[in-house]
This record gives structure tokens, sequence and C-alpha cells, in this order.
């Protein structure tokens, strides 16, 4: 059963950093005979198992399909409202995952935040190195913006916005060059390669302008699904991390 490289872990310690219970809980399910592998009942808890991917469609606990394990990461269509961090006060984006998910080690999080009045594509991981490697300043990765604003737009924002020298209220290192493409007067798409806190609010407020919609349709080159429904996630393929780190 152990092939190749492979990392093999024990069942019980799977189960419970998967968030199914303690140790005890998960030995305790493996010994009702409600844990399956390939169709037959595992009966020892501590049997060494490789730890893939496709473990999920091998493994059932009471007739469910294994959750996946790390690495993780997914796609949300993040919904207003709800925070991205679980030490701001309200809802989280956790909330919208199965509550086991909150169990599970390594932990799920957010890569990179979306304010609470931000919607749109969300990347979550359990995956501590992939993550460093999308937020990274040196990834140089692009997240699209749809901008509603309370005023018209100046006319001269392009320019600013692109000039690689705006500087934002409380900052002294100016903003790396971010591109506008202006939709009508109070509607425009942004584009930058920074994630500075509130990075495109305080950018139009720089302008004298308020930016009363944020919604956020692209990372890299991948474009939030339209069939992923507001508050929905699943699975990030291959190809759609490759999409986000801009390689295809
Ligand atoms: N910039 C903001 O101001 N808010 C976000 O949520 C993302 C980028």
């Amino acid at each position: 059963m152990v092939t190749g490289k492979t990392p093999t872990g024990r069942l019980d310690r799977l189960l419970a950093n998967l968030g199914y219970g303690s140790r005890r809980e998960v030995q305790a399910l493996v010994a009702a005979g409600l844990v399956l592998l390939d169709g037959q009942i595992l009966l020892k808890a501590d049997m060494h198992l490789p730890l893939a991917a496709k473990l999920s469609d091998r493994i059932s606990i009471d007739g469910v399909p294994l959750d996946p394990p790390p690495p993780l990461s997914l796609i949300m269509h993040k919904p207003l409202g709800v925070v991205c961090s679980h030490r701001e006060p309200g809802r989280s984006v956790y909330t919208l995952l199965p509550p086991r998910w909150g169990r599970r080690n390594p932990a799920i999080s957010t890569v990179g935040r979306l304010d609470k009045e931000t919607s749109g594509l969300l990347l979550l991981t359990d995956d501590g190195s992939l993550l460093h490697r999308i937020i990274s300043p040196k990834a140089n990765i692009s997240k699209r913006y749809l901008v509603t604003l309370e005023q018209p737009m100046r006319g001269d924002e392009g320019a600013i916005f692109a000039s690689g020298n705006m500087l934002i209220e409380g900052e002294s290192k100016p903003l790396l060059p971010a591109e506008l493409q202006v939709i009508e007067p109070r509607q425009s798409w942004l584009t930058i390669t920074e994630g500075r806190y509130h990075q495109v609010r305080r950018m139009f407020e720089a302008t004298g302008n308020h930016v009363v919609a944020l919604h956020r349709d692209r990372v890299g080159t991948l474009d939030l699904p339209n069939d992923l429904g507001v508050g929905k996630y699943r699975l990030l393929t291959s190809d759609e991390l490759r999409m986000v780190m801009g390689l295809v």
C-alpha cells in the first residue's frame, strides 16, 4: 500500500488532524467499524496510510467520503458583511466552511484579506508555504477590483495610480503602479499588485472620492467563476492555482 515517496501517517492521527475528534474519539469511530478503506472496515486505528489526496475517494467515515487531506486550497465567493479574521468582531468567512474544518491541523487560513464590506474572489489554504508565495510582494500577483464611487472621477486618477509615486495617508513608501480602467464616471476596474491595508479605498480617498462598493473578480489570471454563488466555495484545481500564480 505504501508506494514511492508518498508520506505515510497513522489513521487516528490523520482523522484527528482533519477535525474528526480527539485521538480517543477517532479511535472509537474506528472501533465502531465506521471507517472504511476501499469498502473494507478498518479496525486498526494505528495503521499507517499513504497521505495522498486520493484518500478522500478511498476512505469513508460513517458512509461519507473523508474530507480532503492537506494540502487543501479553496476558492470562495466572499459575501459582503463577513470578516476574514478570527480576531475581528463579527461573523467570519470560516463559518461558511464545515465546522469540522475549523479543527484541522494545519489550520485553514485566508490568503490575504478582503474587508468586511468587500465581496468577491477569496482564496483559502492550509499550505503555509503556498500562502507566503502568493502574498509575497516579490510574487507581484495582480488583483482586480470593481470599484463603485460616491462621486464621478476627476479624470487624473489613472495617471496618479499608474505613476509609481503615489503616497497614501500614513505611509512613506509610494505605491507600485496600478492600472485603472474607467467603465463610467462612478465605476472602474482597478488592478493592483500589492495588498496594503484598505489599499483600494485609501487610493480613492486620496483623490477626494469615496468607495461605496468593492468587489474582487480576478487574482492573477483567475476569474471568479460565474457558477460559484455568493458564500460558496470549492477546491481550487491545480490549473487554477497556476492561474493565480500568473503562470498561465
Ligand atoms: N482594498 C481595499 O480597500 N479593501 C479590500 O478589501 C481589498 C483591497
